[in-house]
């Protein structure tokens, strides 16, 4: 199957197998591993690929839209060097636009809300970015996201010239996965995927890759993996603990992508399958990615043997070493003590086994 030539490869990729040296950080982003995890569903009959976008520069899947969307602005003139962007941000598009638009010698101001991770603020903060927290919901909707949308309409009028890139609607969003995170899996299954793991958010992600899909004429079914308490695909709004996973509002991109499955997952799904993933195949994920790897396992014994499943690992655990990984907080946020979870985690694993 040959490459549609507008999904040619990206530039970052191409340039880093040509020359080990790069011409600044963004040229480092993608090109991340694809990885075999024989020992995540032993027994399964199923072949597990992960890619690794934690291996990002900014430790998550973002770096991808942040760049794309500010090239995008530069390019179109919306956005010069030395104007200013305000974008809403769970954390991890906060840390990948205060990088990119730090490069292009752009002010960034992130507005993020009482869920974020402190370790993201910091980051945020140290790599030149301003942060707003938003710590009440919006009153009328009771959520969080639309109380930070708020705050970023408040800032866009007080200062002059700033501008929004929109990671909710903007098509600089899923064009970088399209040309970016779903090109590199194909390329590098000789675009043999049965089934693609995403979770959403803006649903940027599972947007780009389903365009890839469709464009190439690949086979591959797309599962989204939403958070129980998202209102996106039609779920019914409730709180949601954990960051980067679900929306608050139907995002305008996902009112473009249909998923062929949607698997909702609450907290402790992600705890487990965050737990599974670090224990069995050594790496350290955030919740998003749990709540996935959660969802494989359900699905699993439904699938045929032979089956290859690929499944997004969007960032990195270290931010949640204080959440998803502490016992205390869990055992607080969740409800659940080491020993249920220990045997959740066990049982995930044992039900995907074959025979
Ligand atoms: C932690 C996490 N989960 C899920 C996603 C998927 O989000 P989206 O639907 O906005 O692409 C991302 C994107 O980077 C993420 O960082």
């Amino acid at each position: 199957m040959t490459t549609p030539p507008r999904l040619r490869a990206s530039r970052a990729a191409t340039d880093r197998t040509q020359s080990p040296v790069l011409a600044s950080v963004s040229e480092a982003v993608g090109g991340t591993p694809l990885v075999r995890l024989d020992r995540l569903f032993p027994e399964s009959g199923i072949e597990v690929l992960a890619k690794l976008e934690s291996m990002n520069p900014g430790g998550s899947t973002k770096d991808r839209p942040a760049l794309a969307m500010v090239r995008d602005a530069l390019r179109s003139g919306r956005l010069a060097a030395g104007g200013t962007v305000v974008e809403s941000s769970s954390g991890n598009l906060g840390i990948a636009l205060a990088r990119a638009c730090r490069e292009h010698a752009v002010h960034f101001v992130c507005v993020v809300d009482s869920r974020t991770n402190p370790s993201a603020i910091a980051t945020i903060r140290a790599l030149g970015g301003e942060v707003e927290i938003v710590s009440e919901p919006d009153p009328a909707s009771g959520d969080l996201l639309t109380a930070r949308l708020h705050r970023v309409e408040g800032l866009l009028d007080e200062i002059s010239g700033a501008v929004n890139l929109y990671q909710y609607g903007n098509p600089a969003n899923p064009a970088a996965h399209a040309d970016g995170t779903m090109r590199e899996i194909a390329d590098a299954t000789d675009h043999h995927v049965d089934h693609l793991l995403a979770a959403v958010s803006t649903t940027g992600t599972l947007a780009g890759c389903s365009q890839y899909i469709r464009e190439a004429g690949m086979a591959t079914s797309t599962i989204a993996v939403d958070a129980v308490g998202s209102v996106l695909f039609g779920g019914t709004a409730s709180p949601r603990h954990l960051p980067g996973l679900g929306a608050g509002v139907v995002t305008d991109l996902s009112l473009t992508v249909e998923p062929d499955t949607v698997v909702r997952v609450d907290a402790l799904a992600c705890v487990v399958g965050a737990r599974l993933l670090a224990r069995d195949a050594g790496i350290l994920a955030g919740a998003s990615t749990g709540g996935i790897v959660h969802a494989l396992g359900t699905l699993v014994p439904d699938m045929r043997p032979g089956t290859r499943a690929v499944f997004i690992v969007h960032d990195s655990g270290t931010p949640y070493l204080h959440t998803i990984y502490d016992d205390q907080w869990v055992h607080e946020t969740v409800g659940a003590d080491p020993g249920t979870l220990a045997r959740a985690t066990s049982e995930l694993q044992e039900r995907a086994r074959r025979g």
